[in-house]
């Protein structure tokens, strides 16, 4: 499909009653809601793995994610890795008892390998999920997700998360954060801060880049960057919301509400720096200031530490005043695309 289509389409969805609804059933018709276990799981693995790359461990943790989506595999693998408690955010009403009792039977056939690749205790990986499995069938998704210690708050703010200060090890998302407006980001980083315990961790991994590039083969994933802000609203508003934020833009937002960076990596797209290089690909005047390297990435992966100290206040801007609300007005500012 061309991305323009796409795009078009999904416009409209934006602007007409009932679009998140006809946006779900699109997804389903095409089978992009389908469960991913291997792809899902391998992907919580990255958060464990930087988690234990900073030196600290799921078991007996509580976290909190941004983000659930249609599958909860997050929630399920930090609960299989040892976590006592997740609590997981949404803005949007994706998740259902049907996805979530999918995702847990998805997870079977890959348990031993998941186990292995985060490096966890076999006998009780097994243990965990055997007594999920064997447990009579619930009768709502509050039961089921309760019992691998999942809280699921939908329609939830991650700006305004209601928790106590200092109560949480870990807040963690993946494939969210590019979806997000630059100044709810910053205060949802402000809200990680405030609820993270001192040394607690904000682990997150996204993907900076065109996700139009997912159904259309004819462009890349640097193909957003040609357009000036204006431009790309007419493209990426709404369902299809992408803050094309470069990964230097991310480390700076996070390191200006306090979080000290332990891990920051980033996968660059070779065809999109070679372009960058060559000149096939201009990015406008808005990115001048940025690496091709920082251009060219496609995927990061972010470890930063709350610090032994209070959370910095919050710098106040101008804008702060017109920062749309993530529960209020979800077609404008959130995205459901992958
Ligand atoms: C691409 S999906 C990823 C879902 C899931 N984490 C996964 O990896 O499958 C992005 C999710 O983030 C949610 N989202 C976007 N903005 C959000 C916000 N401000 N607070 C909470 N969730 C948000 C969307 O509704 C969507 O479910």
């Amino acid at each position: 499909m061309y991305w323009q289509h796409k795009a078009f389409a999904i416009n409209i969805l934006n602007r007409i009653p009932f679009g998140r609804r006809g946006y779900l059933l699109a997804q389903k018709l095409l089978g992009t809601t389908r469960v991913n276990p291997r792809r899902d799981l391998q992907r919580a693995a990255e958060l464990i793995e930087m988690i234990r790359e900073a030196g600290q461990t799921i078991e007996g943790s509580e976290c909190y994610e941004i983000g659930t989506g249609w599958h909860p595999f997050t929630p399920l693998a930090f609960y299989l890795a040892g976590a006592r408690r997740i609590v997981s955010v949404d803005v949007n009403p994706w998740l259902s008892l049907n996805s979530a009792l999918q995702t847990i039977h998805s997870v079977d056939p890959h348990l031993e390998w998941f186990t292995q690749i985060c490096q966890l205790d076999r006998a009780r990986v097994f243990e965990r999920y055997q007594r999920l499995v064997a447990t009579p069938k619930a009768d709502s998704l509050r039961e089921l997700l309760g019992r691998f210690h999942c809280e699921y708050i939908y329609p939830g703010d991650a700006r305004h998360t209601g928790l106590p200060d200092r109560s949480m090890d870990f807040v963690i998302s993946s494939n969210v954060l590019e979806h997000i407006p630059p100044t709810i980001l910053r205060d949802i980083a402000a809200e990680g801060c405030r609820i993270l315990k001192p040394g607690g961790l904000f682990v997150h991994r996204f993907n900076p880049g065109d996700h139009y590039a997912n159904d259309d083969p004819s462009i890349g994933t640097g193909n957003f960057l040609q357009f000036s802000e204006l431009e790309w609203k007419s493209y990426g508003a709404g369902l299809a919301y992408h803050n094309r934020l470069r990964c230097s833009q991310f480390s700076e937002l996070f390191a200006k509400v306090g979080l000290i960076p332990l891990i920051e990596k980033q996968r660059v797209d070779p065809t999109v720096l070679e372009a960058l290089r060559n000149g096939t690909l201009q990015p406008h005047g808005d990115f001048a200031d940025l690496s091709p390297e920082d251009l060219a990435a496609d995927y990061m992966w972010y470890a930063g530490l709350q610090p032994h100290g209070t959370p910095q206040p919050l710098p106040t801007s101008p804008q702060d005043t017109d920062i749309p609300s993530a529960v209020d007005e979800p077609a404008r500012s959130v995205s459901i695309c992958g």
